[in-house]
């Protein structure tokens, strides 16, 4: 990843800054975008030697992400690799008890987020005439848990957009694929089993290897699918899961 200018949102915590960290060590340029600006991490990474620049974005909002990627190009020339990782939770609650609102805020993050993303990425690699895209999806993209029917129904659809748009673009020399975690242990996670006590001790019961991920461990499948030895993969769903999604 030497030189390679790559966004990642959703990259002050968890996953996205792990992938942060993984991608600057590769030699990446990493440009670190969060709802919360994640300057003290991006810091820690300069300070580290490595090239990485805090942006403050709010996925959802598509004129923000538009403005987000013309300054990449003005700033770097080029956007050669991108994760568009940046999502949210919602209440654990039977499908007719999640709020409209609930719903919407979900889907505004979690797959119009990603759809905001891709549209100016892509429209970018294009002119490039080269590119590589990976959406974070979920275990739960390919399988579903109660209570989480707005959630999964976006996790779903962000593996049915990173399959269209292989699709349209794979012969562009744009590689568009997803990444599916299992149950990774980083604040998101936190959050869910802080509420839900039950639920950490259900998860880890049902992973075979018998414990959560890492994030490091996400980031690693990651590094991958961006970088020239995933040359030929494709709209694929890389399952990062510990075995979850076997039963
Ligand atoms: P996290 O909650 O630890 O980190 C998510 C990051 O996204 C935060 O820094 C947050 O500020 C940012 N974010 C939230 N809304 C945003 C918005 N509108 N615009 C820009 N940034 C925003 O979550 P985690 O666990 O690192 O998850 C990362 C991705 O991985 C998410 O898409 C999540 O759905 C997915 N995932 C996580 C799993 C887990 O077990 N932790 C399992 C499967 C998928």
């Amino acid at each position: 990843m030497k030189n390679k200018i790559t966004l990642i949102t959703g990259a002050a915590m968890g996953i996205g800054l792990a992938c942060s960290e993984a991608f600057a060590k590769e030699g990446a340029t990493v440009i670190m975008a969060d709802i919360k600006k994640p300057n003290e991490q991006a810091q820690k990474l300069v300070d580290a030697g490595y090239h990485a620049v805090a942006y403050q974005c709010d996925v959802s909002d598509v004129y923000a992400v538009k403005k987000m990627i013309e300054w990449i190009v003005l700033t770097y020339g080029r956007l050669d690799a991108a994760l568009n990782n940046a999502g949210i939770q919602t209440p654990q609650r039977p499908m007719a008890e999640i709020t409209n609102d609930e719903f919407d805020r979900t889907v505004a993050v979690d797959l119009k987020g990603v759809w905001n993303c891709m549209q100016f990425e892509i429209e970018q690699m294009l002119k490039q005439g080269e590119g590589a895209i990976v959406n974070t999806s979920s275990q739960g993209g390919l399988t579903a848990f109660s209570g989480q029917a707005a959630y999964i129904s976006c996790k779903h659809g962000v593996i049915g957009l990173t399959r269209t748009a292989s699709l349209d673009y794979a012969a562009k020399n744009i590689r568009i694929n997803a990444v599916c975690p299992g149950v990774t242990a980083t604040p998101m996670l936190e959050e869910l089993v802080t509420r839900n006590p039950k639920l950490g001790e259900d998860l880890v019961r049902d992973i075979p290897v018998g414990r959560l991920g890492k994030p490091s461990e996400i980031a690693d499948a990651v590094l991958w699918l961006c970088s020239s030895k995933a040359s030929f993969v494709h709209g694929h769903a890389l399952v990062v899961d510990g075995g979850f999604t076997i039963h």
